[in-house]
């Protein structure tokens, strides 16, 4: 081994950089929240080649003076906070002294800024020192320009190669931080162009036509509450918007954006019987917390937050959401309960025993796609009569071998993926004409996915004029167009690309979903031996789409087992 030495400034530097400033988007979000804690009321931020070539982010703040500018890039210098008490009561975005210094270690850094009391000054930072200095004109506020970004680290090179996934993560951190405070407006510039602006005038409405589109707040829910001593304020959006993901169900606390599951997962639970198995809102939460609560400093980009009482909270939040979806008048999504994994306990699965997969256990895992159903003769359904329908749900059928319960829902689910399966991702489809242009149900960045993939999508039957859809494939029904798109969207966000098979999977198994037989419905004789009958054609009858099971067979054996008539 080598002596033991000290590591110089810039090596300390570079070394955190790695963990403030990962990539452009996370330079921005840390320029940004210095702007924010400078209380600038308008943010403008210019990002050239994936922020490669530039990030200048320009503010009305309370700018710095010489000295100030001379402190700011050096290390864990801040005005934030002076000491450990001060950690416990954080009330601005930013406080480890720590993004400055690490920017101007992978960057060329300027930082100009000018105050209420003193003229325009900048310093210009390369390698971590002071190359440059002198007096200047701007108004009051700051600008950083952030030049030639990771110029000195082999991360250049990575983020050269995923323009794509860089773009969607800058325009991303930049929606999350103009949802963080409404009273500010922000502006982004891409490559020369303006790709979003807010309006800071305090409206979360107004800001939500923004960011996620213009009829995002039809039908939107607010509610305003508060759990103990949490100010809650959740904005609900109609769940007729419907996403693949759940990132769109937002967490903030004290104005900061932070990845919270239990928080978010509350708001899902919440919509629960307004959204189809594995369909997420589009929901945005603002908590207000005595600053003592938190602990913000858990994570050096501040994305993660511990909260005291996030059990209890979470607890609470999940009926408030449901009661408020369901007041007033909102369109109604056909309500289908998801089946929690806990109800497939082992000793029910014994009783599986037609349900025959590699391990002779089922497959639970609902999100995973199905490979080509290709089931053998011998596993074709039995024949057995109808005698009975339990719950309104699950119909009785019974045959010599025993008893058998088939759950409607997840029968007709099981028909209709097939059925699409057959259909959608057809290359030369017949196309329908729509004649007056269709507004979508979709989000801002989804339009600009449809834009990005036309040609592509054009192949496929869509067609778009603006944001209006003029054509789909005709085998797609009219209430299944939005769906499809944003099922489309999703998969373009996360691959880039579309793959035909997996779209059509994905696809078949939201729109049979939708528009298959609910729970709770019942059905005529006639409408059982259909379902019967098309079952029988399936070539995976036993399961839906989603993995759950279609039928479950109690035999005369278990039966008998049950009453000890044998042991
Ligand atoms: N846009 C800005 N306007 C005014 N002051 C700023 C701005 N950006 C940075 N500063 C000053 O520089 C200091 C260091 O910034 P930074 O390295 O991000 O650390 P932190 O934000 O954690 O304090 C800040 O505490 C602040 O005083
Ligand atoms: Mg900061």
């Amino acid at each position: 081994m080598q002596k033991i030495a000290i590591m110089d400034m810039v090596l300390a530097n570079t070394i955190a950089a790695g963990e403030v400033v990962e990539r452009p988007a996370s330079v921005i979000k840390e320029l940004v929240e210095n702007a924010i804690d400078a209380q600038a009321t308008s943010i403008t931020i210019e990002v050239n080649n994936m922020g490669l070539d530039s990030i200048i982010v320009t503010d009305n703040g309370l700018g710095m003076d010489q000295s100030d500018l001379y402190l700011s890039y050096q290390r864990h210098a801040t005005s934030k906070i002076f000491s450990v008490k001060d950690l416990t009561q954080i009330k601005t975005m930013g406080f480890r002294g720590e993004a400055l210094p690490s920017i101007a270690s992978v960057s060329k850094l300027e930082i100009h800024s000018r105050t209420d009391k003193t003229e325009g000054y900048f310093v210009k930072i390369v390698d971590s020192k002071l190359v440059d200095e002198g007096k200047t004109t701007l108004n009051r506020g700051t600008k950083v320009k952030v030049f030639e970004l990771f110029y000195n680290t082999p991360a250049r090179f990575k983020y050269m190669k995923s323009e794509y996934a860089e773009k969607h993560a800058i325009i991303d951190i930049f929606e999350k931080l103009a949802l963080s405070y409404p009273s500010i407006s922000f502006r982004l510039i891409m490559d020369q162009k303006e790709i979003r602006k807010t309006l800071g005038n305090d409206s979360v409405e107004a800001l939500i036509e923004t960011i996620y589109g213009k009829n995002t707040t039809d039908g939107m829910k607010v509610l305003k509450t508060s759990i103990g001593k949490v100010g809650v304020d959740a904005y609900l959006v109609n769940p007729k918007f419907v996403r693949s993901k759940r990132s769109d169900v937002v967490v903030f606390i004290n104005h900061r954006f932070v990845r919270n599951y239990a928080i978010s997962q509350s708001i899902i639970e919440g919509y629960q019987t307004f959204l189809m198995t594995n369909k997420y809102p589009i929901a945005l939460i603002y908590l207000t917390i005595d600053p003592a609560l938190i602990d913000v400093n858990v994570h050096p980009q501040k994305m993660e937050v511990k909260l005291a009482n996030e059990v209890y909270i979470s607890f609470a939040l999940t009926p408030l959401v449901k009661k408020t979806l369901e007041s007033g008048t909102m369109p109604i999504r056909e309500s289908i309960a998801d089946v929690k994994k806990e109800y497939f306990k082992p000793e029910v699965i014994n009783l599986f025993d037609l349900v025959k997969s590699e391990d002779d256990t089922v497959d639970l895992i609902p999100d995973k796609l199905e490979e080509a159903p290709i089931k053998d003769e011998a596993e074709k359904l039995p024949d057995f009569d109808y005698i009975g329908t339990l719950f309104g749900t699950y119909l009785l059928f019974q045959n010599t071998d025993g008893l058998y319960l088939m759950d409607q829902h997840a029968a007709a689910e099981r028909i209709r993926y097939e059925y699409y399966v057959d259909k959608v991702g057809n290359l030369s489809p017949s196309v329908y004409e729509l004649l007056l242009p269709r507004p979508l149900l979709i989000t801002n960045n989804d339009f600009d996915y449809l834009k990005t993939y036309e040609m592509l999508l054009s192949s496929l039957g869509f067609s778009f004029l603006d944001d209006k859809l003029t054509s789909h494939p005709s085998w797609l029904r009219d209430d299944e167009i939005d769906i499809a798109i944003e099922s489309i969207c999703s998969q373009l966000a996360t691959d880039g690309q579309i793959d035909l098979k997996k779209l059509r999977n994905q696809l078949a198994k939201d729109i049979s979903c939708k528009g298959a037989i609910k729970a709770n419905h019942q059905l005529s004789i006639k409408e059982i031996n259909q379902l019967v009958y098309d079952l029988k054609q399936c070539l995976n009858p036993y399961t839906c789409p989603h993995g759950r099971p279609v039928l479950i067979k109690v035999s005369n054996y278990d039966i008998e087992r049950m009453f000890k008539r044998i042991v």
